[in-house]
């Protein structure tokens, strides 16, 4: 694992933005892995700024998303979906058909996270963009989730929907289920970059660091990973 340390948020999120704008200049039809959360808004703002000064273009880019909700639909303004092209596809010249979020279809769950794996396992994702949560969870493989998992179903932990009840008006409104690429996708990405800012990041960080790997803290797998950027602010550093 390589570690990073900055300043502050900005310098994160501007730090992300050199990667991920180096490997689109190396290779135009880069496939990412995006994720969402607070963590990247900034970098997508980077991206989309570096777009229109036309230092690059997404025409070739593909994308897959880490993770939806289940039981809200693609409309409702939480959904990643939304989030998605509210901070970055609808600004960028990204091909709709080369946009892949779980879809989230209540009636065919199962089969769309089976269809989800398949496009997943016949790509590779050259650069995938992580944050993490404050149980150490990543996409939304929460604490005891096997490493062998490719994209399933997941009940949320309560913390997690805690810790996401900022961005709706109740917890009883935060979805209780999510769709999720597994751990097992996610360590087939060929590079990996964990961003993460924030004194409530600072035990997470420490532990999926130089904790043991172990399924109670889904980040630690990525100690076995062969080419991991851990980007951090001071804060979210600051046992380190
Ligand atoms: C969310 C997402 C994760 C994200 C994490 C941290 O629930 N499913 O992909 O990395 O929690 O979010 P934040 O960046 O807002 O702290």
């Amino acid at each position: 694992m390589k570690i990073i340390k900055l300043k502050d948020y900005e310098a994160v999120s501007q730090r992300a933005s050199e990667f991920i704008i180096e490997q689109i200049k190396h290779k135009p039809n880069t496939t990412l892995g995006l994720a969402t959360g607070s963590t990247p808004v900034r970098l997508y703002e980077k991206l989309i700024e570096a777009y229109e000064h036309k230092e690059i273009s997404f025409k070739d880019v593909k994308s897959y998303n880490l993770d939806e909700y289940i039981g809200i639909n693609r409309n409702h303004p939480q959904s990643y979906y939304q989030y998605m092209h509210k901070h970055l596809f609808s600004k960028i010249d990204m091909k709709d058909e080369h946009i892949y979020i779980p879809n989230n279809d209540i009636d065919q769950l199962e089969e769309n996270a089976k269809k989800y794996n398949n496009a997943l396992n016949k790509s590779f994702i050259d650069l995938q963009i992580l944050g993490i949560g404050s149980n150490g969870h990543i996409g939304f493989n929460e604490p005891g989730t096997p490493f062998g998992k490719e994209t399933f179903i997941v009940e949320l932990d309560e913390q997690t929907r805690k810790d996401n009840m900022r961005f709706f008006n109740s917890l009883s409104e935060v979805p209780k289920y999510a769709i999720t690429m597994g751990i097992k996708n996610i360590m087939r990405s060929k590079c990996i970059i964990l961003m993460a800012s924030g004194i409530e990041k600072a035990d997470v960080i420490y532990e999926m660091i130089h904790g043991s790997v172990t399924e109670d803290l889904p980040a630690s797998v990525l100690q076995l990973h062969p080419n991991v950027i851990v980007i951090v602010d001071e804060q979210a550093g600051s046992k380190l």
